[in-house]
């Protein structure tokens, strides 16, 4: 079976590094295809677990907009023909909406095919209704320069999400908090998985935490700062998160009893983080040399830190390996760098 991906467009590499990584956590086989930028193919998904690899990746994923279900691929010269010859009975109950999508195409009128489209639809059942505000089945058709894909939402994402979460809407608000869906992103970029162990040494007001607890991370957070600490708890209590502990604690002093399986953080750096008075690189040097100690064997650890940070030479030094490296363009002289990286033992 095949999932067709309408992924965001806003950076280059995150979106498709995401889903690479979620699909490696959660062990999903498949075979990638890259029909054009921001439209990604999943192909040979195993039938029998097709419904719960659906329902995973609605649930994780970010920095992608939607997820269906393809019927068939077909072209322009038979969409008609093709579209016609789908029992519809099979897929629509009661009321529908078809929409048509253009990705990289030359002209096509998108509402003239939508009419057609969901006038033949209508003329194999006249019980079936049009909605287009909130149909029961959404018919997604996707026209892309070669190819065009028919296919059904079965799991929609939670599009809200990501807005209704917003730093400023949490009971605890402090600048300098990242956006949920980086948080989220990076979250999935350390392959956590649901029951694991993660923790956030700089937990700020915990927006981190809160996107690892809603996948079912169990959580701990720790901050300098006893003011995050306290926010951090009184943000994952307003997420209805549970499972977590959080601690007032220098990230240099912090031995956790139980190691943790992945870590997230965003250091401070710039002018709208504590450093607590420190230099920033200095705070990264250390922070890499103690935070080790506190994961276990295998560990991912995802990180983000400023452009002018060589951290490269301390990664060589302690037994870290660089996975891989995102750039996001922030303001003329800042871009954030999100790396990816693993203990290793060697
Ligand atoms: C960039 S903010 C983290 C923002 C966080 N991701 C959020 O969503 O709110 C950095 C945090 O690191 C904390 N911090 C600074 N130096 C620290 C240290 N040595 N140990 C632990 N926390 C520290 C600051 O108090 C601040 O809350």
């Amino acid at each position: 079976m095949e999932l067709i991906l309408i992924q965001s467009q806003e950076h280059e590499t995150l979106p498709l590094a995401e889903l690479k990584a979620v699909l490696a956590t959660e062990k999903i086989a498949t075979e990638i295809e890259c029909v054009n930028t921001g439209l990604v193919l999943l192909k040979s998904l195993d039938i029998e677990k097709f419904e719960e690899i659906y329902k995973i990746l609605v649930k994780r994923l970010a920095y992608t907009h939607e997820i269906h279900e393809i019927i068939l691929n077909t072209s322009l010269n038979n969409l008609e023909d093709d579209f016609n010859n789908i029992k519809w009975n099979d897929y629509i109950s009661g009321t529908y909406a078809v929409r048509v999508k253009r990705f990289n195409n030359p002209e096509i009128d998108t509402l003239a095919i939508e009419r057609r489209l969901g006038h033949l639809i209508k003329s194999q059942n006249s019980n079936f209704k049009v909605n287009l505000e909130n149909p029961n089945s959404f018919i997604r058709v996707i026209v892309s320069k070669k190819r065009i894909f028919i296919a059904i939402e079965g799991f929609k994402l939670n599009k809200k999400h990501f807005y209704n979460i917003k730093p400023h809407k949490r009971p605890f608000f402090y600048p300098g908090s990242m956006s949920p869906k980086l948080a989220r992103c990076m979250v999935n970029l350390a392959h956590v998985k649901s029951g694991q162990l993660l923790l956030d040494p700089f937990c700020g007001t915990g927006g981190i935490l809160i996107e690892g607890g809603l996948i079912g991370a169990k959580l701990i957070g720790s901050d300098i700062n006893w003011k995050m600490k306290n926010g951090t708890a009184i943000n994952l209590d307003y997420c209805d998160l549970q499972d977590y502990e959080v601690y007032h604690k220098d990230v240099r002093e912090l031995k956790l009893l139980k190691k943790a399986d992945a870590v997230v953080t965003d250091p401070p750096y710039g002018i709208s983080t504590s450093t607590g008075g420190e230099e920033s690189s200095a705070i990264f040097q250390q922070f890499l040399e103690s935070i080790s100690e506190n994961m276990v064997e295998d560990a991912y650890l995802c990180i983000a830190h400023p452009h002018y940070l060589d951290i490269d030479s301390i990664l060589n030094i302690l037994k870290f390996e660089l996975l891989e490296r995102h750039r996001i363009k922030m303001h003329k002289s800042l871009t954030r760098i999100i790396s990816v990286i693993k203990k290793s033992d060697i």
